[in-house]
């Protein structure tokens, strides 16, 4: 059965580079990152992952924890962690799952057998503090992801989750958001007292609320 959005991210035990975690317990009350890379001392997952490190303490200022996933050994990771380091500038400062038995792969979908029936396509799972699914993306092995844009949906989620307001197209953190459909105008006014532009009354746009 293939995961979908809304549904409960499936729980598992694994081997990381940190030792092994429960996940649901790891997660605590945070949110998370789950992504996967095809292989260690491969060019474009070097790229990745050292970006991902530098952006770490973006995701720690919104309570985000990250953490990696190939279907590598673990010892296999030490000297590769060294060159992303050395390469990319970025030390690798979360965990990384040692999936050899493809045990999460097979449970996350993340092996797609007619794009390789041994390494992992690039996924990425937001997961939010109920344990639930909020994205769910593939990328094939060629393409590197953008992760600004993975920070750029933490940001719009968590203002939904807040603020019950949608974010439009190309959003930026900053631009004005949308009040969701599922606030009547009544509850709007009681939220959003300032008002709303409404250039149609099912589009009720409002600055992006404060922290
Ligand atoms: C890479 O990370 O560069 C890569 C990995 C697997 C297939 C193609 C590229």
């Amino acid at each position: 059965m293939s995961l979908k959005i809304g549904d409960q991210a499936p729980n598992f035990k694994a081997k990381t580079t940190v030792g092994e975690i429960d996940f649901h317990q790891w997660i605590e009350n945070s949110w998370a990152i789950l992504f996967s890379h095809p292989k260690s001392f491969t060019p474009v997952c070097t790229t990745e992952l050292g970006y991902m490190a530098g952006l770490k303490k973006e995701f720690d200022k919104r309570n985000v924890k990250i953490i990696g996933l190939s279907v590598d050994q673990p010892e296999d990771q030490n000297q590769w962690l060294k060159d992303i380091e050395e390469t990319q500038g970025n030390s690798v400062n979360y965990p990384l799952i040692c999936d050899t038995d493809k045990k999460v792969s097979d449970l996350y979908g993340m092996i797609h057998p007619n794009a390789s029936d041994t390494l992992t396509v690039r996924t990425v799972f937001i997961i939010g503090p109920d344990k639930n699914i909020k994205l769910m993306l593939s990328y094939p092995a060629s393409t590197g992801r953008n992760f600004d844009e993975i920070l750029r949906v933490i940001d719009s989620l968590q203002l939904t989750s807040k603020h019950q307001v949608a974010t439009p197209v190309n959003w930026k953190k900053g631009d004005k958001c949308i009040i969701i459909p599922a606030v009547s105008d009544d509850e709007a006014k009681d939220k959003f007292p300032e008002g709303w532009d409404s250039p149609k009354p099912y589009i009720r746009i409002v600055p992006q609320p404060k922290d």
